[in-house]
């Protein structure tokens, strides 16, 4: 391994992409996830993209420090866009709102390809991004990193077409973190028990009916 140090929540994240791949990193800012995957020997080649010319200038310093410029090419573009072109077999969202990785995946024809593996850590609300994977992207992997005092989710997912919809809780907590009781999952799910417990809270001190609630808390209880 090269003595380039990232954090474990991109390190994660790059051990989903594939051998040998050519990966998109969208939203790379610093390009520190392709210049990691390349000093590895673990890539073909990269493309580093941004919507913003700042972390774009900020990549291709990075870029350059290395001597990557024949491995890695950095452009300015929103999400997806044009990314055709450059045939990427393994896509990477990350340190991007769950919502807004949705948006990126939804103006994208290219995502909807058996070929291509998408590899996505939203920052918040990955719950609404697995309802949004259910439109024919199947899990293939599912990491939970705790970093910092912060619990990442990181999804590795393959267009198939149909699938089998999933639970309320697989959709909050994951299907294979729940099966494989991924590395961190006690984490993941004592976080999930104490958000619901303070809505709890909140709708009985307001008078509110609090039966659905406690079922959903009584359900991610028996995960424990
Ligand atoms: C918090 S940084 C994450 C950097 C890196 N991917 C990571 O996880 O450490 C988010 C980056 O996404 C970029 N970004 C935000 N919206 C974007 C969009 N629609 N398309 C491409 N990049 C976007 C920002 O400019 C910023 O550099």
């Amino acid at each position: 391994m090269a003595d380039f140090k990232i954090s474990k929540r991109l390190c994660t994240a790059a051990s989903l992409v594939r051998d040998g791949a050519v990966v998109a990193d969208i939203g790379t800012d610093h390009a520190y996830l392709p210049i990691y995957l390349a000093l590895n020997g673990k890539i073909k080649s990269a493309i580093a993209s941004d919507i913003n010319e700042g972390p774009i200038e900020r990549a291709k310093e990075n870029i350059h420090k290395y001597s990557l410029e024949n491995m890695i090419q950095a452009r300015v573009a929103p999400g997806l866009e044009g990314i055709e072109k450059f045939e990427p077999t393994d896509i990477v969202i990350c340190g991007m709102g769950g919502e807004l990785i949705v948006k990126i995946l939804e103006a994208s024809q290219y995502v909807r390809n058996k070929n291509v593996r998408l590899v996505l850590q939203p920052m918040t609300t990955a719950k609404e991004l697995r309802e949004y994977l259910q439109n024919g992207f199947s899990t293939i992997a599912e990491k939970i990193v705790f970093e910092d005092n912060k619990i990442y989710q990181i999804l590795c997912v393959q267009y198939v077409g149909d699938l089998e919809p999933l639970s309320e809780i697989e959709l909050e907590l994951g299907k294979l973190n729940i099966q494989n009781k991924e590395e961190n999952f006690d984490k993941l799910l004592y976080s999930a028990i104490a958000k619901k417990q303070k809505r709890y809270e909140g709708l009985k001190l307001g008078g509110y009916d609090t039966s659905e609630i406690e079922k959903e808390i009584q359900e991610l209880e028996k995960l424990k």
